[in-house]
């Protein structure tokens, strides 16, 4: 079955490039986490970022919660490292299990294997459509090692 021709607008959408994340939380003291690639560094001083989330995502009541979500960098080669976010999980199982992780001054948990991390305090949101955006205020960071971030376009850009 052949697909159907996304739009001009949906085409020039997806040649906008983003980075791909694991963006994470906490939920009570469980961590949680999902792909995310709607970030942008938006401010120098003080190092902001945004992030545009779902507004149906289940992780977003657990990033309000917390008033804090952590950018893990992938890189070109990490599909290893997003793949257990996005299949469907054994009863129990959580996506960080067999993953090495590390923590952030603030408790997040980032992935020590990705490119860098970013741990950031969210100050303040806009509801954007079907996606909610929240500032976030980069506090703490470290770059784990050297590489190529992965870089994200797509064939559709009304889609991730
Ligand atoms: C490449 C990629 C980028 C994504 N970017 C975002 C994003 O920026 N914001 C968001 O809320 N969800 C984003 N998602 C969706 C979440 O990762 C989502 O949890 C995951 O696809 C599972 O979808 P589901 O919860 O609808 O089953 C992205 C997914 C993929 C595959």
């Amino acid at each position: 079955m052949t697909r159907p021709e996304p739009t001009p607008l949906a085409r020039a959408l997806g040649r906008l490039p983003s980075g791909v994340y694991v963006v994470t939380s906490r939920r009570g003291a469980a961590p949680v986490g999902f792909v995310g690639s709607f970030v942008q560094q938006v401010a120098f001083e003080p190092p902001t970022v945004v992030l545009a989330v779902g507004q149906e995502r289940d992780q977003l009541p657990d990033l309000r919660a917390t008033g804090r979500f952590a950018l893990s960098v992938l890189g070109t080669g990490d599909q290893a490292l997003m793949s257990p976010f996005l299949k469907r999980l054994a009863p129990g199982a959580t996506p960080f299990d067999g993953l090495a992780l590390e923590r952030t001054g603030s408790g997040l948990v980032v992935l020590a294997a990705s490119l860098a991390w970013l741990d950031c305090r969210i100050e303040g949101e806009r509801a954007a459509g079907d996606h909610v955006v929240l500032f976030g205020v980069v506090e703490e960071a470290a770059l784990n090692h050297e590489g190529d971030p992965r870089v994200h376009v797509r064939r559709n850009g009304l889609s991730y």
